[in-house]
């Protein structure tokens, strides 16, 4: 996967991703959002799409939005101006594996349905552990791939026909564990399967404190074990 790709297949999803993408990924954008105003305050949601999670922050929330794709991001800012929403802070056309925020801009990073689209979604993992202030909580809605048997094969045969589309199939909790072990950042607070069928997941890990910072910046890439 490459950004450009992944870019373009969503600037091909933009005109009809919320009658698509809407109702499937409704529950998994309500948990999500859920769990970020139990800490409130400055919200980053990567990866924002056509806005429609906005809606659902309440107004003590700030949020800032980005996401690789314009045509999602005009979507959003529609949505921004019809709904007249005033807590959205701003929506930009950034890359989650380079964000342009200092260090503990945040006290939230949402990421919905977006690590599994990210061509190095390890680097963006690190960027959010970066940007998110200690204390603070990385909340992602993931679907989370098999780790072997006939559905992890179907997975990774899958991969070049839904890379085209924009994601990947193939991305097992292992991913995770290890970006979380070797960035020395985050601590799991919660792994939770979403209804209704239990692919996706609800997934929050707490920033650690100042003694990880130097840890963050050092993180490896771990990509050449995973293949
Ligand atoms: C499946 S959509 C999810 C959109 C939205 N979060 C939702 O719940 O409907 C994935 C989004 O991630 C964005 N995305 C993919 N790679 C990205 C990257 N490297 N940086 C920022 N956004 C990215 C895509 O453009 C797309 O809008």
């Amino acid at each position: 996967m490459h950004r450009d790709q992944v870019a373009s297949a969503y600037g091909r999803w933009a005109p009809v991703y919320d009658m698509v993408f809407g109702p499937v990924f409704r529950r998994g954008r309500h948990a999500a959002v859920e769990a970020a105003e139990q800490i409130g305050g400055r919200v980053l949601e990567v990866g924002v799409g056509t806005g429609l999670s906005l809606p659902d922050y309440s107004r003590r929330s700030t949020v800032v939005g980005i996401d690789i794709s314009g045509p999602m991001l005009d979507k959003a800012r529609d949505r921004v101006a019809r709904l007249r929403l005033r807590n959205v802070e701003s929506l930009d056309v950034m890359d989650a594996e380079s964000l342009s925020y200092a260090d503990g801009s945040f006290d939230v990073v949402v990421a919905q349905y977006v690590v599994t689209a990210i061509p190095n979604p390890e680097k963006a993992l690190s960027e959010f552990a970066r940007v998110v202030r200690p204390g603070g909580e990385i909340i992602l809605t993931s679907r989370l791939g098999a780790e072997h048997g006939l559905r992890g094969t179907l997975e990774k045969w899958l991969m070049p026909v839904t890379s085209k589309l924009g994601w990947r199939t193939e991305f097992p909790w292992a991913r995770y564990e290890r970006w979380a072990e070797m960035s020395g950042a985050v601590r799991l607070l919660e792994r939770r399967a979403l209804p209704p069928l239990g692919h996706f997941w609800l997934i929050r890990f707490a920033r650690l404190g100042e003694a990880a910072e130097t840890t963050i910046t050092n993180t490896p890439d771990i990509r050449k074990d995973l293949r």
